[in-house]
């Protein structure tokens, strides 16, 4: 059984859990404060798509799990990672991983062991491969996942367009 938490190094514990639709404002809360920095890497989001996701949550076949800490008796989503699945039977075996970690909590290992988590979600649930599109000026989420075990399988140059400028992207895989 792989772990469902972990300690920070200052004895924070942090929770993996399967988010459930009572989540949404605490989801929204994680989205909702993230810094610039953070933002510029994901893809656009706002309130009325974070309401979507949590509708559709009944609707997937991998629940997302969010990262939790108690501060101070009060509970906090800090970290959420998805797995997109499409059910077609030529792309069944894969899932497309998503992460974020909130700006507080990045750099403590919580991005590291949330990704090696989902790797155990997915092999778990008898998946075969695990993708995903990071942007190549993203160097932290890079590092992160090459050390999770996810290899550089193509750059797609101009990819994106996001913010007034064309991104590069680099598209990672880990056969599981
Ligand atoms: C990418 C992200 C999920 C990583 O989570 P995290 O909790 O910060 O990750 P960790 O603390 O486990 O690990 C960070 C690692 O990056 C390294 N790192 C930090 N800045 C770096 C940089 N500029 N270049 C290379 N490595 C860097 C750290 O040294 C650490 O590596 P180590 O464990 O080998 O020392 C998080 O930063 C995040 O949510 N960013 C914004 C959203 C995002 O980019 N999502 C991914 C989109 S595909």
């Amino acid at each position: 059984m792989y772990p469902q938490s972990f300690s920070l190094d200052n004895g924070t514990t942090v929770s993996f859990i399967e988010e459930s639709p009572r989540d949404l404002e605490s989801v929204w809360g994680l989205y909702s404060t993230l810094g610039s920095e953070s933002r510029k890497t994901l893809p656009p989001f706002n309130r009325k798509l974070i309401e979507h996701w949590s509708r559709s949550l009944p609707d997937y076949t991998f629940k997302p799990v969010l990262a939790n800490v108690n501060e101070g008796g009060v509970e906090r989503v800090i970290g959420r990672a998805s797995l997109t699945h499409d059910s077609s039977p030529a792309l069944k075996h894969r899932a497309e991983l998503g992460i974020v970690v909130h700006d507080d909590y990045q750099g403590k290992g919580v991005g590291s062991n949330l990704v090696l988590f989902m790797v155990h979600v997915a092999r778990a649930k008898g998946l075969r491969k695990l993708t995903l599109d990071v942007f190549a000026d993203n160097p932290r989420a890079l590092h992160v996942f090459v050390e999770c075990g996810f290899v550089k399988e193509g750059q797609f140059p101009d990819h994106y367009w996001f913010r007034g400028e064309y991104h590069d992207v680099v598209r990672m895989g880990r056969v599981l």
